[in-house]
Order: structure tokens, then sequence, then C-alpha cells
């Protein structure tokens, strides 16, 4: 049975999961280049901010190799769970995951790196567990994350009204239910705040016109109807949700090009080495 998440807004049902999972691989080489960039690498121990079911963990696993470690934190009690299943089954021996609001991680051995995606957003002090975490890196540790910017996404989907829409359904949905929708851009300033170098910086907009990449705004939808129905707003302009994914892919085929996603920013710094 699923247990509801009231605390997080994307929830933790096994259709979330799957949807997690769908994104985890396709944004992968994203996330994996940056990371490299980043000076993540073999022999490291690194710890992962809301690790949902574990992708960001596993990849992070993979760089570090086995003579590396990962610890994966995570509040949800299923998604961990489920982690920690697929960890296993991947056959990664070199990664734990624990329990935990991010908030409150301590530890006794120190990190080499702190990494995290989609999670700073969500945070009501995204800097003071910025700050709190870069204590626990040894000196030139690496702080390294991806958070959304959806300038591009709401600028760029204009001509296609279902896309448009349905993206700034969710950007409200979001907004009034407290994510930092800003997040990705104003990584600059948490890590400054936070006491860090000001960190190198890039977005990329992954693009698409196929059937997963399309879903990906009805199911996201999905997994918010109960705030949006909270919020009071409307589902009008994108109709009924489950004929919404083909209504959806139509549109998109007949623009005869591709739609964006929101911009995933990676920003990334070193802790000082004094
Ligand atoms: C959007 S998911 C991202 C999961 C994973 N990082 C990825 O990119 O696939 C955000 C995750 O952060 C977790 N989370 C949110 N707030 C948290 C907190 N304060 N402490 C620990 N985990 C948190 C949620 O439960 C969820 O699993």
């Amino acid at each position: 049975m699923n247990t509801p998440s009231p605390d997080y807004l994307l929830g933790n049902t096994d259709e979330e999961h799957q949807r997690l999972i769908r994104q985890a691989k396709r944004i992968a080489p994203i996330t994996e280049s940056f990371f490299r960039e980043a000076g993540i690498g073999p022999g490291q121990r690194v710890l992962d901010l809301g690790s949902g079911v574990g992708d960001v963990a596993m990849l992070a696993a993979k760089l570090v190799g086995p003579s590396g470690e990962v610890v994966g934190v995570e509040r949800d009690t299923r998604s961990i769970a489920r982690a920690i299943r697929r960890a296993a089954d991947a056959g990664y021996h070199n990664v734990t995951f624990r329990q935990t609001d991010v908030a409150q991680i301590s530890s006794y051995k120190p990190f080499d790196a702190v990494v995290g995606r989609y999670i700073l957003q969500f945070l009501p002090d995204p800097v003071g567990v910025v700050r709190s975490l870069s204590k626990l890196l040894n000196p030139g540790g690496v702080v390294a994350f991806q958070e959304p910017c959806w300038v591009p996404f709401l600028q760029l989907c204009r001509d296609l009204p279902l896309w448009s829409a349905g993206a700034s359904l969710i950007y409200e949905t979001s907004h009034r239910a407290g994510v930092n929708m800003r997040m990705g851009l104003t990584l600059h300033k948490v890590f400054q705040e936070a006491g860090l170098p000001a960190p190198k910086m890039h977005m990329e907009v992954p693009l698409g016109n196929d059937p997963d990449f399309t879903r990906w705004i009805p199911d996201v939808l999905c997994a918010v109807r109960p705030q949006i129905e909270q919020f009071r707003l409307s589902l009008d302009a994108v109709g009924d949700l489950d004929t919404l994914p083909a209504r959806l892919q139509k549109e998109v085929a007949a623009s005869h090009s591709v739609v964006p996603w929101f911009g995933i920013v990676g920003a990334w710094s070193r802790t000082g080495t004094t």
C-alpha cells in the first residue's frame, strides 16, 4: 500500500517511483558529465542528498568505483526501501542509504563530495543545509547540485497550447506548494551565502518529441492532482488526464518540432583548502 507523504509535493506512490526512474534514465548522461566535470571520481566518499529511489547515488557509485563509497540520504521510508532494493539488484556494494531529513545529517567520517539533484528546491533553508554539510567535507571537497530552471521551459513552449498549459499548471501548483521554482539560477547565491566560493554553472535544456518524453507532463500532473484540487486550480486547460498523453503527443507531432523540458542547472564549487 502507498503511504501518503504530506510534506513532499510529488508523493511516494509506485507510479511516482516509476516516473522518477524514467526521468533519471533520460537525464543520466547530463548528470554523469556534470559530476565528472565537478571532479567526482574513483575512491571518493560521496554524500547524495534526497536520493529518492537511488538513481543519483548509483550513478555516483559507478564513478567512485569499488574503492569509493556513497551514502544516500532520503527522508521517505518507501522511497528508501526501493532505493536499497534497486542498488542491491544492480550489484552496487559501495552504496548505503540513511533514512533522515537532509537538515539532520551528521557524520564522524568526512566526505569528499556532497551532491544532489532536485532536492534544494524543496528545502525551507537550502543555505543552512549546504553550509552545515560543507563542514562535513575534507578540505577541497566538492559541492555539486543540479536544480531546475523553468524560464526556458515556459518561454519555449508558448506556441504549443496544450504543452504550455500543462507546464504552467505544474509550475503554479509547485509554486503554491512552496517549491522554490527559481532554485536553478539561485544556486549561485546559495553557494556563496553558505560560505562557498562562487560556483561554476551551466544549464542544459533537454528537447524531445517521443511519447516517453511527452508523458512527463501528464505523469507529473497525476502526481500533483491532490494539490491541484487543494489549491482549487482548474484542469480545464489540459482536460481529461487519461487522454492527455495522446492529445499532447498529437500536438507535438503536428508541430514537426521538439518540445522543451525544464533547464537543468548544474552548479559546483570546492571548499577551501586552508
Ligand atoms: C524530485 S526527488 C529527486 C530524487 C533523486 N535525487 C533524483 O534525481 O532522481 C526529491 C527527493 O527528495 C526527498 N526529500 C525532499 N525533502 C527532503 C528532506 N528534507 N530530507 C530528505 N529527503 C527529502 C523526497 O522524498 C524525494 O525522494
